[in-house]
């Protein structure tokens, strides 16, 4: 089957662990799988949504212990906490699955024996550092100090008989795949660390079994009594058991658009071990493996046994559900990590939420009301503003589904919301009380219609990220009828077709006469605030940093722009200038029309760039780890303009792109809303 005409869409999260109870990790997967099936249903794809618990292996034995209790009443419980939390993030799962189910033993037996019985798997002793936080053995050099590097604690060394899956005999295969596919594994920073993995030495054999003299909570091997199946080749088969392999219909229609989604935590399992297995038994790869990174708690990884956990329960008993779903989704980029605080979250809830949509929202529906007693006007004559305006509307919704289709969540959303903040202009622009002041009907029955169309389209995209918010403001929108009119509760709409239509709200419809959305959120959190370590306000204040000194900083290729001098502590030195001085600077807006990787240089992005002038520049930037090039076409950036030209490694650079500091990464300095390419920054 061509893969490029597969209309099914196939989505998994990890099968969590039930060593412990969920947390917010567990949640942020959760909710981008839920997000994906979502926009995937959106978008008229046949849609199946997976996520399930991992179920054996000897950490859950040892759970299971602690708490006194039996391995399966144990499990039972804590997979019931993780399906427990699925409607409260709302998350619209297809199916889900337990390593513990009878047919998922079945599948997993089967293979088993398929590969056993071609030839791949092979009895043999083993020697290796074994860490049980991780369930694996360690090589001699993939140990940090001689330490695990997820657990920091030392593995114990075991040497005794097991089997083995011929792994290696797949790596020339693997490597082949990856390089002529390359969206198999994204962003492609992870698919280069498994490209790296796989030339860096020589692949070894994977060993699936564990004596039962040693671990019992588990699958026994079909062809050996005496073994359970090593936890990871039993939980990977998660994946096709449950479409019922080998011959279930689900099997048949969604494996071929299967997506996994997982941190970086599991990338090898996910990149490594699972495609050889498949290929193994004779079944076609995964079509991507998407890949983020870790949500941090000062600078830390959040998890269980480092004790930093925030509870997703507790945030959304505070917060609402859509506000906690569209924090994770904005804030962390997808493949970086991101660093969760109480205090990020308000402001993005006060700024984003509050003050652009939802006082979009509001002052739309309550002008309508005054002006036409809530009922939609219909359009009279289309003005040169009110066209760029529904230019700017399909443009970014286009962007935003291109966008969110890459896995550029953050980004996306931000396309969004320049629209919304668009809308906001728009309205300021057009001064509708001074049209109804002046009695200039036509004009704003116009500006009502086209506002109020707009704020349908805004709904209908953020649907996927924000279900309850998106049916709200259709209902009040008078388009209520849709919720829930697509497949399996989707909105009866395809976000494809939107971007040739604008008169979705129709004249005569009736709508509501207020909207409150999302009330802002006053206090700081006091102990959150409390707990930061010293410094941290320092860190996380905006700073104003250029991508190239940035890179500069971290010993990369230093960036187009005039070197300041540094002090003797390596800080640039900021004493006071004069007026004149800052007025030599030439600071403009450009929009990035090109975006593509230095070719020599890793941490570089070469960029042409619209100032308005005859040509567009070239202008290099080191800010190639923080962002995919491909995200970036289109957004309009602060330019140093007139600097002189520098060669790079090789390219010239004709200006600097300037950029904010974050604790957790940078920001482009931008525009709140489109201008002109070239416009003076003043
Ligand atoms: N059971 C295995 C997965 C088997 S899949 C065939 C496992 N389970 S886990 O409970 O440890 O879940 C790991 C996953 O939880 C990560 O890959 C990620 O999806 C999510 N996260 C756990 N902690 C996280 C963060 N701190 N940040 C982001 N995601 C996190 O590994």
């Amino acid at each position: 089957m061509d893969k490029n005409i597969v209309n099914s869409f196939f989505i998994t999260t990890p099968i969590y662990y039930v060593n412990a109870r969920p947390h917010l990790g567990h949640a942020y997967t959760t909710i981008v799988a839920d997000c994906m099936a979502r926009f995937n249903r959106l978008m008229g794809r046949d849609t199946f949504f997976l996520t399930g618990t991992d179920e054996h292996g000897e950490k859950i034995v040892q759970a299971a212990e602690k708490n006194g209790q039996d391995p399966q009443t144990f499990v039972d419980g804590v997979s019931a906490l993780f399906q427990g939390l699925l409607p409260v993030l709302n998350a619209a799962n297809d199916a889900f699955v337990r390593t513990t189910d009878s047919r998922h033993k079945q599948v997993v037996q089967k293979i088993l024996q398929k590969v056993y019985d071609s030839g791949d798997i092979y009895f043999g002793e083993y020697g290796g550092h074994y860490c049980y936080g991780c369930e694996r053995f360690y090589t001699e050099k993939e140990l940090e100090d001689g330490l695990c590097p997820q657990h920091k604690t030392k593995p114990e060394y075991i040497a005794e008989k097991n089997y083995f899956f011929r792994m290696s005999k797949y790596q020339g295969w693997l490597k082949q795949y990856i390089l002529d596919n390359p969206d198999f594994i994204r962003p492609e920073r992870y698919k280069n660390e498994v490209l790296s993995l796989l030339e860096s030495g020589a692949l070894e054999d994977l060993c699936i079994s564990r004596p039962k003299s040693r671990l019992s909570w588990g699958i026994e091997l079909p062809f050996d009594r005496n073994f359970v199946c090593y936890v990871w080749f039993d939980a990977l088969l998660n994946y096709i058991s449950a479409l019922d392999w080998p011959d279930g219909e689900h099997f048949k229609k969604y494996w071929p658009g299967a997506q996994h989604l997982v941190a970086k935590d599991i990338l090898k399992p996910h990149a490594v071990f699972w495609p050889t297995m498949l290929r193994a038994a004779g079944l076609e790869p995964y079509r991507n493996l998407n890949v983020h990174g870790y949500w941090l708690v000062r600078d830390t990884k959040m998890s269980k046994s480092l004790g930093n956990v925030v509870d997703p329960l507790s945030m959304i008993d505070r917060y609402g559900v859509d506000s906690f779903r569209y924090y994770l989704m904005r804030e962390m980029h997808f493949g970086s990590d991101a660093s969760f605080t109480e205090e990020s979250f308000i402001t993005r809830l006060n700024a984003d939420l509050a003050n652009d949509l939802g006082n979009l929202m509001s002052r739309v529906l309550s002008m309508n009301a005054r002006y036409f007693g809530s009922i939609a006007p219909s359009p009279k004559l289309i003005t040169e503003v009110d066209q760029e305006l529904v230019n700017f509307a399909c443009e970014s919704m286009a962007r935003f589904q291109r966008l969110f289709d890459g896995v550029c969540f953050s980004v996306a959303l931000e396309s969004l919301w320049a629209l919304v903040r668009g809308l906001n202009k728009y309205v300021d622009g057009a001064a509708p009380w001074t049209l109804y002041k002046n009695g200039d009907m036509d004009r704003l029955s116009t500006v009502m219609h086209l506002l109020l169309n707009a704020l349908y389209k805004i709904a209908v995209h953020v649907w996927p990220v924000m279900p309850q918010t998106a049916q709200t403001m259709l209902e009040q929108l008078g388009m209520g009828h849709l919720a829930g009119a697509g497949p399996k509760g989707a909105l009866g709409v395809n976000l494809a077709e939107e971007l040739e239509s604008w008169n979705n709200v129709r004249p005569g419809t009736r709508v509501a006469a207020s909207s409150a959305l999302f009330p802002r959120v006053d206090a700081k959190p006091k102990e959150e605030t409390a707990r930061r370590p010293a410094g941290a306000d320092k860190k996380s204040a905006a700073k104003v940093a250029t991508g190239a000194e940035k890179g500069a900083e971290k010993g990369a290729e230093k960036g187009a722009g005039s070197r300041a001098e540094k002090d003797h502590s390596g800080q640039t030195e900021k004493g006071p200038i004069a007026f004149a001085d800052f007025q030599k600077l030439d600071l403009r807006v450009g929009t990035i029309l090109e975006a593509s990787r230095h070719p020599n240089a890793d941490k570089l992005l070469c960029f042409k760039i619209d100032l308005g002038e005859a040509a567009p520049r070239q202008i290099l930037s080191g800010i190639a780890q923080y962002f995919a090039p491909e995200e970036l076409v289109g957004r309009q950036v602060v330019v140093v303009a007139n600097l002189p030209p520098r060669v790079i490694r090789g390219l010239e650079s004709q200006g600097m792109i300037l950029t904010a500091d974050r604790a957790d990464g940078i920001e482009l300095l931008s525009v709140s809303g489109p201008v002109g390419a070239g416009a003076a920054v003043s």
